[in-house]
């Protein structure tokens, strides 16, 4: 039997817009992708196309806390935080056994060495390449310590009655990042494949062999970005007629990620204890299904849905949210969530998930994409937050399920996004600070 050639997976280039191509090319990742992406010709608007236009490191600039990316980030005209285009998840067994003292002290040599190398080739930055390294609370139970109290890292659960997710459960996340596909390839085939090597502009880092240090389990990837959904389209579950607008960065078709509606860096950090600077991370796999959304609903329809009844209403949002500048102003709607539920048999998905704020500050910081993987719209919603208990209470708070059970809004119908998004997996990962990044104890000196 002769296996299909990996490049047979990729579009034409020269009948494929290269930002489709780009993305294709990530997805299908490993040293096709790559060579494909680098060769792919004309400037993307996102990042550089070639390796040697990409911005080398500093591993002394880099932030003790993994999750200190906004100030590495570029921000749109109203001064929102702009996500980086491209994302590539890996899911990892560790290949070694972390009780045995001398295994653990060679593996995390190893892994230190290969993390330094991507910080020395590669710019903290969009531009460059941004990462996290997470571990499962999987990882943790190896160990016969406890995590300290001041963590919060229960395993997964399913959290509505809607679903019945799988859980993810493989010992650590890394979680790569770039507006530049060629510089996420490079790390991630230096990481996973057998490339042993990074490039950047006139930079070749040597990365150590992981193999044996950890045995890949899963790779997931994705996007978001003005341009990038709008290329999907034909995809299930996304229509090949949905009038996406070219700007929009989200399937749905509005922009999201308001700074008003997001944690700050500061508020999802664990302040206390060997693991403070520390986040934690939930990475749900949501399946989306957006036919209805697209020919059934209209733009009111839409807003009302996704932001709130008041947003269509007084029209707020303009197409894609351009008019809503850095604050989608749904803590302060006039009546809360319930009174406009009984009122308009609506409910705001925004709108009822910020009902969850402390002292009026959201507690999530929100860092999701969209995905095509396994050939179906979806969106990789990975957040940040100090305790995982407080991405509970928010997903509760976002079902709504006690407006359902107070007013003619349905579990599903109606009720802000529901009807339209679907959970696969979740996950639970804590990220420890930079200095105890490569497999740390539960108790880290
Ligand atoms: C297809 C999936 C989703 C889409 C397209 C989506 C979209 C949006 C949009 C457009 C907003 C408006 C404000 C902003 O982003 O800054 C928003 C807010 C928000 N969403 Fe989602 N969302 C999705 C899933 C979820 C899920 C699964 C949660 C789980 C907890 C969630 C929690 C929130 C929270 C906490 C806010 C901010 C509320 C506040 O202002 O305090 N979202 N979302």
């Amino acid at each position: 039997m002769t296996l299909p050639d990996p490049e047979d997976r990729l579009p034409d280039p020269s009948e494929t817009p290269r930002r489709e191509f780009l993305k294709a090319a990530v997805a299908l990742g490993g040293s096709a992708g790559l060579s494909a992406c680098v060769e792919a010709p004309a400037a993307d608007p996102g990042g550089a196309a070639d390796l040697a236009d990409v911005p080398t490191g500093d591993p002394d600039a880099v932030p003790d806390r993994q999750h200190a990316w906004n100030e590495a980030l570029p921000t749109d005209a109203d001064g929102n935080v702009r996500p980086p285009r491209h994302h590539v998840l890996r899911y990892a067994d560790l290949g070694f056994d972390p009780t045995d003292g001398d295994e653990r002290a060679a593996a995390r040599e190893t892994l230190r060495e290969a993390l330094s190398a991507l910080e020395r080739a590669f710019a903290w930055s969009n531009e460059g390449l941004l990462f996290t390294v997470g571990y499962a609370p999987a990882y943790f139970d190896r160990f016969d310590a406890s995590l300290p109290a001041s963590v919060d890292l229960p395993a997964p659960t399913a959290l509505t009655e809607m679903e019945d997710p799988a859980f993810d459960e493989a010992d650590l996340l890394i979680h790569l990042a770039s507006d530049a596909p060629a510089a996420l390839l490079s790390a991630d085939e230096a990481l996973f494949g057998d490339a042993g090597a990074v490039r950047s502009g006139d930079r070749e880092e040597q990365v150590p062999n992981l193999s044996g240090v950890l045995d890949p389990v899963d790779r997931r990837t994705g996007f978001v970005g003005a341009g990038l959904p709008r290329e999907h389209r034909g995809v299930p579950g996304l229509p090949e007629d949905a009038p996406i607008p070219e700007e929009a960065p989200l399937m749905m078709g509005f922009r999201n990620g308001f700074r008003a509606s997001q944690a700050t860096e500061d508020r999802v950090t664990v302040r206390e204890g060997p693991f403070s600077g520390a986040t934690t991370q939930h990475v749900a796999a949501l399946r989306l299904q957006l036919n209805a959304w697209w020919r059934q609903e209209s733009h009111a329809q839409r807003v009302a849905k996704l932001f709130s009844p008041v947003h269509a209403a007084e029209e707020r949002v303009g197409d894609w949210g351009e008019k809503l500048g850095a604050d989608p102003a749904v803590a302060d709607l006039p009546e809360d969530a319930v009174a406009y539920a009984r009122d308009s048999g609506v409910v705001g998905h925004a709108q009822k998930a910020a009902r969850a704020r402390e002292d009026g500050a959201p507690l999530l910081l929100r860092r999701d994409f969209d995905t095509t993987d396994g050939d179906h719209a979806g969106v990789h919603f990975l957040t940040n937050q100090r305790r995982i208990g407080e991405f509970v209470r928010v997903r509760a708070a976002m079902t709504g399920a006690d407006i359902a059970d107070e007013t003619a809004v349905g579990s599903r119908v109606n009720n802000g996004i529901l009807q339209y998004v679907f959970v696969r997996r979740r996950g639970n990962y804590l990220l420890p600070p930079r200095r105890h990044r490569v497999l740390p104890t539960p108790t880290p000196e």
